[in-house]
């Protein structure tokens, strides 16, 4: 193989811009590290400048995620600039991402400039990150709309001042495939100094083709990709990451382009994300839905019983699918149970793997059958966790067609055991409500999914569910056999978070972040 393409993940930026995702630290740290893992070689933690908890996002991924290049995000301005190098020159590797958008709409509309004014603002921003860090990313936002003549001046200029990385985003999902691809091989050949910098691609899939689009950008010279995982983002999302990879893999005659990525973790790191996010992923989502490698047709499977070529493009375990489901029971000592966790992919420390193995031997007592599946949500729910301000202690409910639904609540926290309780609709909002006049933070339930784990009348519930306390939301999430449990776990889950976000001290060091809005705003939330 020749050369390499660079992988460039924003799920931590460009990802949590999707609608109704909102992240806290230990969630973010959560996914860069996977994404470590996944070795992808640029991790965009955030947008400093847009808050607090945004800036403390990417100082605490710059700390502790090691190996891939850190980056943050910045308009093209001073202050942007500054919060970002604040939040990621702790980072082995810190880039300065900045932008500013490039097409005639954007300039007359949004920005209300010029366009030897953005020329000018796009040069003098890298200039000025060039101060701080050798690697700097300039992305000419809304770039697939820009007056072509145009673009490729403010590319030169950028890259003369310095910019070892020039994005040019499909910002609105625009662009054919053809017709980016042309666009790309046209910048390639008619930008002079382009070699002197890394040509990226970023792009959303308003009309379904953000993948189609940026491997289309790498036939023509791109060698940077920017997606997320699951392809989560704004609107539509931004390109899927492991859609992605394997088609620069299973294609690689094609394209023969190295990438420096740990398949078998790409499955992990999907649902990581989906469960972190809380957005769920479709069944037939390519490489990582649940049918993705599942065969219905009898002639189907009589086929891959025969020769697993004959359906199957590129094998499950390769991406980190488990091999087998396989099931362990009340008997199964803790060795046994310690390394079906290392074969899913958790490492846990010795008191980690200690609460693990109490909650499998609870929950082997109830259900005859512990799967792969149950175990990697109990890991989840037991591991995941934040300061627990308050625990259940205990729950009682009644309900039925003829009587007006009730729980008590027993929760234990600074002030020890409180009781409350309360009526509702059901049992579920009955419990919510008394939990909301034990902890004085009302919660209003803004989304609310309950899954089974796995087959079987006595199946574990999870439940995932998205609350509103005050002007935070938070997700919530919660285990049991019993459903109603499982729902007034994942409602305490989400207050804790919530109790945690609004109480946690402010950092010493969050200079220059300032609400971004005005006259001046270059987008402050870009695609
Ligand atoms: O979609 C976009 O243009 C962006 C840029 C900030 C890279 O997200
Ligand atoms: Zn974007």
């Amino acid at each position: 193989m020749s050369d390499r393409v660079y992988i460039f993940d924003t799920t931590l930026r460009d990802g949590e811009q999707s609608p109704g995702v909102s992240l806290n630290f230990h969630e973010k740290l959560e996914i860069g590290l996977q994404l470590a893992r996944l070795g992808v070689d640029v991790i965009e933690a955030g947008f400093p400048i847009v808050s607090r908890g945004d800036f403390e996002g990417v100082k605490m991924i710059a700390e502790k995620v090691k190996g891939p290049i850190i980056a943050g995000l910045a308009r093209a301005t001073r202050g942007d600039i500054d919060a970002a190098w604040g939040a990621i020159k702790v980072a082995e590797n810190p880039r300065i991402h900045t932008f500013l958008a490039t097409s005639d709409i954007h300039l007359k509309y949004k920005l209300q400039k010029s366009r030897e004014q953005v020329l000018q603002q796009a040069e003098d921003a890298v200039r000025y990150a060039k101060q701080f860090v050798s690697d700097v990313e300039f992305s000419a936002e809304d770039a697939s709309r820009t007056d072509f003549d145009y673009l490729c001046q403010v590319v030169e200029r950028v890259i003369d001042a310095g910019a070892t990385v020039v994005n040019l985003p499909d910002t609105v999902g625009y662009a054919l495939p053809e017709e980016y691809g042309d666009f790309i091989r046209r910048i390639m050949e008619r930008v002079p100094n382009m070699h002197k910098a890394i040509l990226s691609v970023h792009c959303h899939n308003d009309l379904g083709l953000a993948v189609a689009n940026s491997l289309a950008a790498i036939k023509n010279g791109a060698r940077q990709v920017e997606g997320t995982i699951n392809g989560i983002g704004e609107r539509a999302g931004n390109a899927s990451l492991e859609e992605l990879i394997m088609a620069l893999y299973t294609r690689r005659s094609m394209y023969e382009k190295d990438l420096g990525i740990e398949y078998k973790e790409i499955y992990r790191t999907s649902r990581l994300v989906s469960s972190v996010t809380g957005m769920a992923i479709q069944p037939n989502k390519a490489i990582v839905g649940k049918n993705a490698f599942a065969h219905e047709s009898g002639i189907h499977q009589d086929g891959v019983l025969k020769e697993r070529t004959t359906y199957e493009i590129m094998s499950p375990e390769l991406v980190g699918l488990p091999k087998t489901n396989l099931v362990l029971g009340k008997h199964s000592g803790r060795h046994a149970f310690n390394e079906r966790l290392k074969e899913l992919g958790f490492n846990l420390n010795d008191e980690e793997l200690n609460r693990a193995f109490t909650r499998f031997k609870d929950l082997a007592d109830k259900k005859k059958e512990v799967t792969d599946h149950d175990i990697e949500a109990l890991v989840k729910d037991e591991i995941w966790v934040i300061p627990e301000r308050f625990k259940l202690q205990y729950l009682h409910f009644t309900g039925g067609s003829t009587v007006v639904p009730t729980a008590t609540v027993g929760l234990m926290g600074g002030k020890g055991l409180v009781e409350e309780a309360a009526c509702g609709d059901g049992p579920v909002e009955a419990a919510c409500n008394a939990i909301d006049r034990i902890t004085g933070l009302p919660g209003t339930l803004v989304d609310y999914k309950l899954n089974a784990v796995t087959g079987g009348k006595d199946a574990q519930g999870e439940v995932v569910l998205k609350v509103a306390v005050g002007n935070l939301t938070v997700l919530g999430r919660g285990l049991s056999t019993d459903i109603i449990e499982a729902s007034v776990k994942a409602y305490v889950n989400a207050i804790n978070k919530a109790a945690y976000e609004i109480t946690k001290p402010d950092p010493d060091q969050v200079g220059g972040v300032v609400e971004a809005n005005g006259n001046d705003d270059n987008g402050k939330n870009p695609g």
